[in-house]
């Protein structure tokens, strides 16, 4: 009897133990989320460049196929030259406006020599907005050594609150936070992508 109860109570101490441990786990994440840096239009330049180098690097998920550093991936071209060739690649068309054209709407113009499969950033996975993609026009200026001229202007910045009013109760319904997002967001597009490549592999 005696012996009964006492298993019970550490069976119950256990579980409110573990519940407790848990519980104090899950605040703490939520207290400290990860520093959000916000876009506006007075962002100076350098540190637009410093915010489009964390969204290339985790949202955009550009370093699937692209590189920045010797080591890296290279299905797509190296962009530490994006900049320096963005003014020859089409007649006419001036550093930034190629590089915007090149993240929104990538099949405008294929590099020679590499495939088309880049999926325009304003789409999912990458989903970025017009703000967000100057950000990683103004790091790749930055990378290429040119000027950064990519500059965020207010209608940007007001086309991302409208996709921020459209998403956040997505987001509320579903309990996702934005570190949960941006956690998700790359292995799962790592997963599609390497599905896409066995799948080629397949066929061929
Ligand atoms: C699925 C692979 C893939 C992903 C992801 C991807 N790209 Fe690309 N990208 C390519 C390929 C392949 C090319 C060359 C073919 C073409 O022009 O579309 C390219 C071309 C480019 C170019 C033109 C480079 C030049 O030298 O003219 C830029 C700039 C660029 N990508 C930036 C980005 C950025 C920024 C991201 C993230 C938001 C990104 N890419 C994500 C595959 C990818």
């Amino acid at each position: 009897m005696k012996i009964t109860f006492l298993k019970i109570f550490a069976f119950l101490l256990v579980v409110v133990g573990t519940y407790a441990y848990v519980g104090q786990l899950v605040p703490q994440f939520e207290e400290h989320p990860p520093a959000k840096q916000v876009i506006t239009v007075q962002t100076p330049p350098q540190e637009l460049a410093s915010i489009g180098e964390e969204l290339l690097r985790t949202k955009g998920g550009c370093l699937i196929c692209h590189k920045v550093t010797d080591a890296g991936n290279e299905r797509g071209p190296d962009l530490r030259h994006a900049a320096g060739e963005a003014a020859k690649r089409k007649p006419g068309m001036d550093v930034e406006e190629y590089l915007i054209e090149s993240i929104v709407t990538p099949d405008a113009f294929i590099v020679p020599g590499y495939p088309k499969m880049m999926p325009s950033a304003l789409k999912p996975p990458a989903n970025l907005n017009m703000a967000e993609v100057k950000a990683v026009v103004a790091y790749l200026q930055s990378l290429g050594g040119t000027d950064i001229t990519a500059k965020v202007q207010a209608a940007d910045i007001a086309a991302a609150k409208k996709i921020t009013i459209l998403i956040e109760p997505i987001k509320a319904d579903l309990g996702l936070g934005d570190a949960a997002i941006g956690v998700l967001q790359g292995p799962a597009f790592a997963f599609v992508n390497g599905a896409a490549q066995v799948a080629a592999r397949v066929v061929q």
